[in-house]
Protein backbone atom coordinates (compact mmCIF):
# COMPACT_ATOMS: atom_id res chain seq x y z
CA UNK A 1 0.00 0.00 0.00
CA UNK A 2 0.91 3.59 -0.38
CA UNK A 3 1.71 5.29 2.44
CA UNK A 4 0.02 8.55 3.16
CA UNK A 5 3.17 10.53 4.67
CA UNK A 6 6.64 9.12 4.59
CA UNK A 7 9.63 10.15 6.72
CA UNK A 8 12.76 9.48 5.36
CA UNK A 9 16.17 10.14 7.81
CA UNK A 10 14.54 13.21 9.24
CA UNK A 11 16.93 15.15 11.68
CA UNK A 12 15.71 18.50 13.22
CA UNK A 13 18.32 19.87 15.37
CA UNK A 14 18.87 23.06 17.17
CA UNK A 15 21.80 24.69 17.97
CA UNK A 16 22.21 25.75 21.57
CA UNK A 17 25.70 27.50 21.91
CA UNK A 18 28.19 25.38 20.78
CA UNK A 19 26.17 22.22 21.46
CA UNK A 20 23.85 20.56 18.94
CA UNK A 21 20.37 19.15 20.80
CA UNK A 22 19.07 16.45 18.35
CA UNK A 23 15.35 17.02 18.88
CA UNK A 24 14.84 14.73 15.82
CA UNK A 25 17.24 12.43 14.68
CA UNK A 26 17.50 10.49 11.63
CA UNK A 27 14.04 9.28 11.94
CA UNK A 28 12.32 7.43 9.20
CA UNK A 29 8.81 5.88 9.29
CA UNK A 30 5.20 5.37 6.63
CA UNK A 31 1.90 6.43 8.03
CA UNK A 32 -1.04 4.59 5.98
CA UNK A 33 -3.97 6.18 4.75
CA UNK A 34 -7.22 5.65 7.55
CA UNK A 35 -4.72 4.53 9.88
CA UNK A 36 -3.91 5.87 13.35
CA UNK A 37 -0.08 6.30 13.88
CA UNK A 38 0.22 6.53 17.71
CA UNK A 39 3.40 8.44 19.11
CA UNK A 40 4.51 7.49 22.28
CA UNK A 41 7.36 8.97 24.45
CA UNK A 42 8.63 10.82 27.64
CA UNK A 43 8.44 14.61 27.55
CA UNK A 44 11.01 16.31 25.58
CA UNK A 45 12.14 13.23 23.49
CA UNK A 46 10.80 15.04 20.83
CA UNK A 47 7.29 13.99 19.51
CA UNK A 48 6.23 17.78 18.92
CA UNK A 49 9.01 18.76 16.88
CA UNK A 50 8.52 15.28 15.07
CA UNK A 51 4.75 16.13 14.49
CA UNK A 52 5.28 19.79 13.29
CA UNK A 53 8.51 18.63 10.98
CA UNK A 54 6.16 16.48 9.14
CA UNK A 55 3.38 19.02 8.72
CA UNK A 56 5.88 21.41 7.70
CA UNK A 57 5.74 24.28 10.88
CA UNK A 58 9.20 24.62 10.15
CA UNK A 59 12.08 23.41 7.22
CA UNK A 60 14.50 20.46 8.95
CA UNK A 61 17.67 20.22 9.56
CA UNK A 62 17.95 17.63 6.40
CA UNK A 63 15.84 14.52 5.45
CA UNK A 64 12.47 14.18 3.71
CA UNK A 65 9.00 14.04 3.59
CA UNK A 66 7.05 12.46 1.04
CA UNK A 67 2.77 12.90 0.86
CA UNK A 68 1.70 10.14 -1.02
CA UNK A 69 5.30 9.63 -2.25
CA UNK A 70 5.69 13.10 -3.77
CA UNK A 71 8.82 14.86 -1.99
CA UNK A 72 6.93 17.96 -0.22
CA UNK A 73 9.90 18.48 1.81
CA UNK A 74 10.56 22.09 0.04
CA UNK A 75 6.88 22.81 -1.00
CA UNK A 76 4.75 24.30 1.03
CA UNK A 77 1.76 23.04 -1.50
CA UNK A 78 -0.03 20.57 1.04
CA UNK A 79 -1.46 23.77 3.74
CA UNK A 80 -5.50 22.29 3.31
CA UNK A 81 -3.91 18.54 3.64
CA UNK A 82 -2.07 18.26 6.76
CA UNK A 83 -3.43 19.88 10.08
CA UNK A 84 -2.59 20.36 13.82
CA UNK A 85 -4.63 19.77 16.65
CA UNK A 86 -2.53 21.34 19.42
CA UNK A 87 -2.18 20.59 23.18
CA UNK A 88 -3.50 23.14 25.09
CA UNK A 89 -6.79 24.82 23.12
CA UNK A 90 -6.37 27.74 25.29
CA UNK A 91 -3.58 28.91 24.44
CA UNK A 92 -3.83 27.79 20.37
CA UNK A 93 -7.31 29.96 20.19
CA UNK A 94 -6.93 33.32 19.20
CA UNK A 95 -9.03 34.93 22.38
CA UNK A 96 -10.00 38.07 21.04
CA UNK A 97 -11.94 35.98 18.16
CA UNK A 98 -15.04 34.56 18.38
CA UNK A 99 -15.55 30.70 17.80
CA UNK A 100 -17.24 31.15 14.52
CA UNK A 101 -14.19 33.51 13.23
CA UNK A 102 -11.38 31.26 14.21
CA UNK A 103 -13.15 28.14 12.54
CA UNK A 104 -13.69 30.41 9.10
CA UNK A 105 -9.82 31.72 9.29
CA UNK A 106 -8.39 29.12 7.20
CA UNK A 107 -11.42 29.20 4.74
CA UNK A 108 -11.03 32.84 4.58
CA UNK A 109 -7.28 32.18 3.79
CA UNK A 110 -7.16 29.13 1.20
CA UNK A 111 -10.52 28.25 0.34
CA UNK A 112 -12.24 30.18 -2.56
CA UNK A 113 -16.08 30.74 -0.99
CA UNK A 114 -18.19 33.53 0.05
CA UNK A 115 -19.21 34.94 2.85
CA UNK A 116 -22.21 33.17 2.90
CA UNK A 117 -20.76 29.67 2.10
CA UNK A 118 -18.39 30.06 4.71
CA UNK A 119 -20.84 31.08 7.40
CA UNK A 120 -22.46 27.70 6.14
CA UNK A 121 -19.32 25.66 6.15
CA UNK A 122 -18.47 26.86 9.69
CA UNK A 123 -22.03 25.80 11.34
CA UNK A 124 -21.86 22.59 9.50
CA UNK A 125 -18.00 22.34 11.02
CA UNK A 126 -19.70 23.03 14.59
CA UNK A 127 -22.45 21.04 14.16
CA UNK A 128 -19.66 18.01 13.62
CA UNK A 129 -17.68 18.49 16.50
CA UNK A 130 -20.81 18.74 18.77
CA UNK A 131 -21.23 22.58 19.29
CA UNK A 132 -24.31 24.06 17.84
CA UNK A 133 -24.74 27.59 15.93
CA UNK A 134 -25.52 29.42 18.76
CA UNK A 135 -21.49 29.07 19.42
CA UNK A 136 -20.58 31.02 16.92
CA UNK A 137 -20.09 34.32 18.42
CA UNK A 138 -18.53 33.33 21.99
CA UNK A 139 -15.24 33.51 22.80
CA UNK A 140 -12.49 31.05 23.66
CA UNK A 141 -13.08 31.80 27.50
CA UNK A 142 -16.84 31.69 27.52
CA UNK A 143 -16.06 27.66 26.35
CA UNK A 144 -15.00 24.67 28.90
CA UNK A 145 -11.71 22.99 28.04
CA UNK A 146 -13.97 19.72 26.08
CA UNK A 147 -15.41 22.63 24.22
CA UNK A 148 -12.69 24.58 23.40
CA UNK A 149 -10.75 21.55 21.93
CA UNK A 150 -13.69 21.01 19.79
CA UNK A 151 -13.22 24.35 18.28
CA UNK A 152 -9.60 23.66 17.54
CA UNK A 153 -10.46 20.11 15.66
CA UNK A 154 -13.04 21.88 13.60
CA UNK A 155 -10.79 24.60 12.90
CA UNK A 156 -8.42 21.67 11.76
CA UNK A 157 -10.74 19.86 9.77
CA UNK A 158 -12.32 23.20 7.79
CA UNK A 159 -9.90 22.61 4.70
CA UNK A 160 -11.07 18.96 4.40
CA UNK A 161 -7.17 17.46 5.14
CA UNK A 162 -6.52 14.03 5.21
CA UNK A 163 -3.84 13.92 7.64
CA UNK A 164 -3.87 15.39 10.95
CA UNK A 165 -1.50 15.52 13.64
CA UNK A 166 -3.21 15.26 17.20
CA UNK A 167 -0.40 16.53 19.48
CA UNK A 168 -1.12 15.07 22.86
CA UNK A 169 -5.51 16.45 22.37
CA UNK A 170 -6.85 15.49 25.49
CA UNK A 171 -3.52 15.68 27.70
CA UNK A 172 -5.07 19.00 29.16
CA UNK A 173 -8.48 18.12 29.79
CA UNK A 174 -10.41 16.18 32.17
CA UNK A 175 -10.39 12.32 32.33
CA UNK A 176 -13.88 12.52 32.01
CA UNK A 177 -13.91 14.49 29.19
CA UNK A 178 -10.89 12.66 27.51
CA UNK A 179 -12.61 9.85 26.07
CA UNK A 180 -15.66 12.42 24.60
CA UNK A 181 -12.58 13.94 22.91
CA UNK A 182 -11.21 10.67 21.84
CA UNK A 183 -14.67 9.67 20.30
CA UNK A 184 -15.00 12.14 18.61
CA UNK A 185 -11.96 11.99 16.55
CA UNK A 186 -12.34 8.79 15.94
CA UNK A 187 -16.18 9.30 14.57
CA UNK A 188 -14.19 12.32 12.17
CA UNK A 189 -11.69 9.91 11.15
CA UNK A 190 -14.24 7.11 9.88
CA UNK A 191 -16.56 9.64 8.50
CA UNK A 192 -13.90 11.65 6.45
CA UNK A 193 -11.36 8.94 6.02
CA UNK A 194 -8.89 10.37 7.82
CA UNK A 195 -5.21 9.24 8.84
CA UNK A 196 -3.79 10.61 11.99
CA UNK A 197 -0.11 11.05 13.71
CA UNK A 198 -1.54 10.71 17.91
CA UNK A 199 0.97 11.87 20.15
CA UNK A 200 0.43 11.00 23.74
CA UNK A 201 2.72 9.82 26.61
CA UNK A 202 -0.61 8.06 28.13
CA UNK A 203 0.27 4.85 26.97
CA UNK A 204 -3.36 3.73 27.33
CA UNK A 205 -4.59 6.32 25.45
CA UNK A 206 -2.36 4.65 22.70
CA UNK A 207 -3.27 1.69 23.22
CA UNK A 208 -7.11 2.27 22.43
CA UNK A 209 -6.87 4.79 19.90
CA UNK A 210 -3.97 3.48 17.34
CA UNK A 211 -3.79 0.93 14.92
CA UNK A 212 0.21 1.28 15.24
CA UNK A 213 2.57 2.45 17.76
CA UNK A 214 5.85 3.84 17.61
CA UNK A 215 7.87 4.91 20.40
CA UNK A 216 10.10 7.76 21.00
CA UNK A 217 13.19 8.17 22.74
CA UNK A 218 15.96 10.90 22.53
CA UNK A 219 14.70 11.87 19.51
CA UNK A 220 14.94 8.17 18.00
CA UNK A 221 12.60 6.21 16.80
CA UNK A 222 13.63 3.01 19.07
CA UNK A 223 9.91 0.60 18.36
CA UNK A 224 7.37 0.68 16.25
CA UNK A 225 4.64 -2.26 15.61
CA UNK A 226 1.02 -2.87 15.40
CA UNK A 227 -0.83 -2.05 18.73
CA UNK A 228 -1.35 -5.22 19.80
CA UNK A 229 2.17 -7.14 18.99
CA UNK A 230 3.69 -3.16 20.57
CA UNK A 231 1.93 -4.24 24.00
CA UNK A 232 2.39 -7.38 24.18
CA UNK A 233 5.75 -8.31 23.11
CA UNK A 234 8.03 -5.05 23.36
CA UNK A 235 11.27 -6.08 21.82
CA UNK A 236 13.29 -2.52 22.84
CA UNK A 237 14.37 -2.00 26.48
CA UNK A 238 13.05 1.30 26.70
CA UNK A 239 9.69 0.06 25.28
CA UNK A 240 9.56 -2.36 28.14
CA UNK A 241 10.53 0.16 30.47
CA UNK A 242 8.06 2.93 29.70
CA UNK A 243 5.42 -0.51 29.47
CA UNK A 244 6.76 -0.96 32.82
CA UNK A 245 6.18 2.02 34.17
CA UNK A 246 2.81 2.68 33.51
CA UNK A 247 1.13 -1.22 33.96
CA UNK A 248 -1.63 -1.36 31.87
CA UNK A 249 -4.71 -2.99 33.66
CA UNK A 250 -4.13 -6.68 32.45
CA UNK A 251 -3.51 -9.30 34.51
CA UNK A 252 -2.18 -11.43 31.65
CA UNK A 253 0.42 -8.34 30.87
CA UNK A 254 0.66 -6.93 34.83
CA UNK A 255 2.28 -10.88 35.38
CA UNK A 256 4.79 -10.57 32.48
CA UNK A 257 6.05 -7.05 32.57
CA UNK A 258 9.55 -6.14 33.13
CA UNK A 259 10.53 -3.93 35.73
CA UNK A 260 13.37 -1.27 35.29
CA UNK A 261 14.23 2.13 36.37
CA UNK A 262 15.69 4.88 34.17
CA UNK A 263 18.87 6.21 35.38
CA UNK A 264 18.21 9.33 33.81
CA UNK A 265 16.14 12.13 31.95
CA UNK A 266 15.32 11.59 29.02
CA UNK A 267 14.69 15.11 28.35
CA UNK A 268 18.49 16.46 29.35
CA UNK A 269 20.45 14.39 26.91
CA UNK A 270 19.61 14.83 22.91
CA UNK A 271 23.49 15.67 22.87
CA UNK A 272 24.93 12.26 22.82
CA UNK A 273 26.92 11.91 19.43
CA UNK A 274 26.52 8.25 18.79
CA UNK A 275 26.08 4.33 19.66
CA UNK A 276 22.51 3.50 21.21
CA UNK A 277 21.26 6.54 23.52
CA UNK A 278 19.57 3.93 25.86
CA UNK A 279 22.92 1.70 26.53
CA UNK A 280 23.41 3.41 29.85
CA UNK A 281 20.29 2.24 30.81
CA UNK A 282 20.67 -1.20 29.72
CA UNK A 283 22.20 -4.10 31.85
CA UNK A 284 22.80 -5.82 28.86
CA UNK A 285 24.39 -3.38 26.57
CA UNK A 286 28.20 -4.50 25.45
CA UNK A 287 30.75 -3.16 22.58
CA UNK A 288 28.01 -3.14 19.81
CA UNK A 289 26.17 -0.80 21.40
CA UNK A 290 28.63 2.26 21.07
CA UNK A 291 27.50 1.97 17.37
CA UNK A 292 24.10 3.69 16.34
CA UNK A 293 21.62 0.15 16.16
CA UNK A 294 19.08 0.79 12.92
CA UNK A 295 15.50 0.58 13.18
CA UNK A 296 15.24 -2.70 11.51
CA UNK A 297 12.56 -5.05 10.76
CA UNK A 298 12.80 -8.27 13.04
CA UNK A 299 9.12 -9.57 12.32
CA UNK A 300 6.75 -8.77 9.44
CA UNK A 301 5.86 -5.24 10.71
CA UNK A 302 7.35 -4.90 13.95
CA UNK A 303 10.52 -3.18 13.81
CA UNK A 304 13.21 -2.51 16.67
CA UNK A 305 16.35 -0.71 16.98
CA UNK A 306 18.20 -2.76 19.00
CA UNK A 307 21.93 -4.45 18.49
CA UNK A 308 21.07 -6.94 21.85
CA UNK A 309 17.54 -7.70 19.32
CA UNK A 310 18.41 -11.30 19.29
CA UNK A 311 19.34 -12.01 22.65
CA UNK A 312 16.36 -10.15 24.07
CA UNK A 313 14.20 -12.67 21.87
CA UNK A 314 15.91 -15.92 23.06
CA UNK A 315 16.12 -13.99 27.00
CA UNK A 316 13.86 -12.54 27.89
CA UNK A 317 11.07 -13.81 25.65
CA UNK A 318 10.20 -16.51 27.35
N1 LIG B 1 12.73 25.82 19.15
C1 LIG B 1 13.53 25.07 19.93
N2 LIG B 1 14.78 25.47 20.24
C2 LIG B 1 15.59 24.71 21.00
N3 LIG B 1 15.25 23.53 21.53
C3 LIG B 1 14.01 23.07 21.27
C4 LIG B 1 13.08 23.81 20.47
N4 LIG B 1 11.92 23.10 20.38
C5 LIG B 1 12.11 21.99 21.10
N5 LIG B 1 13.36 21.97 21.63
C6 LIG B 1 13.93 20.89 22.47
O1 LIG B 1 13.81 19.69 21.72
C7 LIG B 1 13.52 18.60 22.59
C8 LIG B 1 12.25 17.93 22.15
O2 LIG B 1 11.14 18.79 22.42
P1 LIG B 1 9.64 18.42 22.03
O3 LIG B 1 9.58 18.05 20.59
O4 LIG B 1 8.78 19.53 22.47
O5 LIG B 1 9.39 17.12 22.93
P2 LIG B 1 8.02 16.41 23.37
O6 LIG B 1 6.93 16.94 22.51
O7 LIG B 1 8.27 14.94 23.19
O8 LIG B 1 7.82 16.75 24.82
C9 LIG B 1 13.45 19.17 24.00
O9 LIG B 1 14.71 18.99 24.62
C10 LIG B 1 13.17 20.63 23.75
O10 LIG B 1 13.66 21.43 24.81
MG1 LIG C 1 5.09 17.82 23.01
Amino acid sequence: MTPLIRVQNLKKHYQIGKKTLKAVDDVSFAIYPNETLGLVGESGCGKTTLGRAIIQLFPPTSGSIYYLEKDITKQKLLKKEMQYIFQDPFASLNPRMTAGKIIEEPLVIHANMNKKERLERVCNLLYQVGLSGEHYTRYPHEFSGGQRQRIGIARALALNPSFIVCDEPIASLDVSIQAQIVNLLKGLQERHGLTYLFISHDLAMVNNISDRVAVMYKGKIVELAETYELYSNPLHPYTKALLAANPIPDPEKEKNRVRMLLKEDPSTSHFLSNGCYFRQNCKKAHSDCASSPKLREVSPGHYVSCHLQKEVNTCCGS
